[in-house]
């Protein structure tokens, strides 16, 4: 006896290799959709319960194959859980932040995760009942400087979410959103690096590198999550009898959360999240005008 049939994008690692695994445990059959299956093979081994496919998000093939798969194992029915956490981050001054690579991730972290619910919604709202994760962040609800690119898009997949979450509730489709601060996993060597940020020579080279370091000493503090209570906090939120739509995760995301609702204003917050990060970027004075 199974709890049903889930899927999860971005299965390859952290967060969403740690969710397929939680689920297969919990008593899932779980198709973990990776972009290089041979690789999962290995990393995976014996998986009772996981079943790995291809799934490059981007591709609409891929997308239709992946949930073909589930809904055979599902015997023709809905699929019961969709875990949208395929995603990446891109780091670049807006000035010069390659927007080639915006539009990369803009088709994986947003578009993606769209053909995504546009393949198992019908199913979901015929049988009525199912429950779509979006793994966002607490970057949807503020932006960091050098990554204004990234959290545009997961400020957009929470408001595609967020409606979503109305267009299907009346249809017992329930949608949650994650909300982690910072994950221990391979995210930060995955980030795309464009622009000048990295040239030593960058009028924003002070500001990358206090970035750096403001997010490495963040990585270290025991506030931040792990791929696993990500998964954790997935698992039950899945499970909650009402979770909410957006569900904060880890002591860092909600120190970040309750700031943002004290703050009086958005100039007091944002000097609240430099401090957070150790940033020292002052806005220059006015040049003079002749
Ligand atoms: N780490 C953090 O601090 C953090 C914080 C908040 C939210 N998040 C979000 O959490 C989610 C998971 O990130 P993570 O921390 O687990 O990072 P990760 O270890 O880099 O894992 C990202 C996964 O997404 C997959 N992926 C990337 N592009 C894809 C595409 N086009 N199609 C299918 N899969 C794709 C990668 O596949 P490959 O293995 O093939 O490369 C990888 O398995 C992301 O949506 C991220 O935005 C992360």
């Amino acid at each position: 006896m199974t709890r049903g049939i889930a899927l999860v994008t971005g299965a390859g690692r952290g967060v969403g290799r740690a969710t397929a695994e939680r689920l297969a445990r919990g008593g899932y059959v779980v198709v973990a959709g990776v972009r290089d299956v041979a690789r999962a093979h290995d990393e995976y081994g014996e998986a009772p319960g996981v079943h790995l496919v291809r799934l490059d998000v981007t591709c609409p093939d891929d997308v239709v194959s992946a949930v073909g798969v589930a809904t055979d194992l599902a015997g023709g029915a809905a699929i019961d859980v969709l875990v949208n956490n395929a995603g990446f981050a891109m780091m670049g001054a807006q000035e010069n932040g390659d927007l080639q690579v915006a539009r990369e991730m803009f088709e994986t972290n947003v578009w993606g995760a769209a053909a995504m619910v546009q393949a198992v919604a019908p199913g979901m709202r015929e049988a009525r009942r199912g429950t779509i994760v979006a793994v966002s962040s607490i970057g949807a609800r503020l932006s960091n400087p050098l990554v204004g690119f990234y959290h545009a898009s997961k400020y957009a997949l929470s408001a595609m979410s967020e409606a979503l979450s109305v267009e299907m509730g009346p249809f017992g489709v329930r949608v949650v959103m994650i909300e982690p601060g910072m994950i221990d996993t391979d995210f930060p060597r995955a980030t795309r690096l464009t622009g000048n940020v990295t040239d030593p020579g960058s009028p924003y080279a002070p500001l990358f590198a206090d970035l750096r370091a403001g997010f490495a000493a963040w990585r270290e503090s025991p506030d931040g999550s792990t791929a696993e209570s990500c998964a954790e906090a997935i698992w039950d939120a899945i499970h909650a009898d009402s979770p909410p739509i957006r569900l904060v995760v880890g002591n860092d995301a909600a120190v970040l959360h309750a700031a943002l609702r004290e703050s009086a204003d958005d100039a007091d917050f944002q000097r609240r999240q430099q401090s957070f990060l150790g940033l020292h970027w002052a806005p220059a004075p006015p040049a003079a005008r002749d």
